[in-house]
């Protein structure tokens, strides 16, 4: 057993040490700490690389406009863009793998207004705190004598970060998707819907499949190979739209709104504020994607930011990775 963590991870917890204004760029740490996971490649998001583009329309509905006076419930067709990935830096990452599913969606509102957002498949970030996000990459680097992660690091870094362990919990549990549209997206930040009336309301949002969630059986995982997902939507779509319900769990006072590991009570009331149409998918990887990164503060008027810190470290990595792929790409 060693006695001391390997310099990689100490390099690693020290970042977390150093107050942000000293260090260089906390977002390029993040996608370095990417990089070194999952390698670099080309052209390709530094995360969720592995995914496909598509497109259809939202509907909100009455409840949604109570809520928030975002224009986005206003009923009418809102045109959207969407890109379903897989989670994890590298673009060949197995479809059956136990990481998370992502759907981002840009939704083009009235007199040239927008929402972007990036939601889950699990209720649960895997940090609370910006810092923690390039020494958990770092915690999980293959060790090179056995090419595997350093036990010894990823318990440290686990004892001392222990919520960081709570996404992965869920999903060792949850079965692996078997669709795109079968999974549900959490957006797992907190956000405030602001009515009409002023009202405030802390939220999180959920897109649950209309059919309900599909997982994968032992047997399916086993026969099926590790590409299917992008083939699997665009045969689905071909034969109706896909359906989502987009719907908005309350926070009560005292509901964790700053810390993403954190899920609220089941017992929250969950109401449905509209529902997402997907009816076009891209015939191969890139499209109207490739260009657009899905900065979460992108938000309408009648929805605000929580203070959780994560959410709002967010804009500055996808910024990162967005100027290193398209900088690659224009090469
Ligand atoms: C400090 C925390 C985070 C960091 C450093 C981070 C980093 C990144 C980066 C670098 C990308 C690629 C961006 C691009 O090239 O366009 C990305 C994409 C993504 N992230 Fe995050 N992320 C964080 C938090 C989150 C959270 C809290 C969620 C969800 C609740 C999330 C969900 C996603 C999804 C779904 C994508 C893929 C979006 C797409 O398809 O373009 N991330 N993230």
């Amino acid at each position: 057993m060693k006695l001391f963590p390997a310099a990689t991870t100490l390099a690693a917890l020290a970042v977390a040490l150093i107050p942000a204004h000293a260090q260089t760029s906390v977002a390029e740490a993040q996608v370095n700490a990417l990089e070194g996971l999952f390698g670099q490649h080309e052209g390709l998001r530094r995360a969720h690389a592995r995914g496909l583009c598509a497109s259809g329309y939202f509907i909100g509905n009455t409840v949604g406009r109570a809520l928030s006076s975002a224009s986005v419930f206003s009923g009418d067709k809102i045109p959207v863009i969407a890109r379903f990935s897989v989670g994890g830096g590298h673009p060949k990452i197995s479809d059956k793998s136990r990481t998370v599913r992502g759907l981002a969606l840009q939704f083009s509102l009235p007199k040239g207004e927008q929402w972007l957002t990036a939601n889950i498949s699990a209720p649960v970030y895997f940090i609370s705190k910006p810092a923690q996000f390039a020494p958990f990459m770092a915690a999980r680097l293959p060790d090179p004598a056995t090419g595997k992660p350093d036990l010894v690091n990823l318990k440290l870094f686990s004892e001392l970060n222990p919520e960081t362990l709570r996404q992965g919990a869920y999903l060792a549990k949850a079965p692996v998707p078997a669709s795109y549209a079968a999974a549900n997206y959490w957006s797992a930040n907190a956000f405030e819907f602001i009515s009409a009336k002023g009202q405030r309301q802390f939220v999180r949002w959920q897109f649950v499949p209309e059919g309900g969630p599909l997982g994968l059986t032992d047997e399916q995982l086993k026969s099926l190979p590790n590409e299917f997902l992008a083939d699997e939507l665009r045969a689905r779509v071909a034969k109706a739209p896909v359906v989502f319900d987009y719907k908005v769990q309350l926070a009560e006072a005292g509901d964790a709104v700053t810390d993403p590991t954190l899920a609220w009570p089941d017992a929250r009331v969950v109401v449905p504020a509209g529902k997402l149409y997907i009816d076009k998918v891209e015939a191969a990887e890139g499209g109207a994607c490739d260009k657009l990164t899905f900065n979460p503060l992108v938000l309408p008027k009648g929805i605000k930011p929580s203070a959780d810190p994560v959410l709002l470290a967010r804009p500055a990595p996808y910024g990162v990775s967005l100027g290193r792929r398209l900088g690659e790409a224009a090469k």
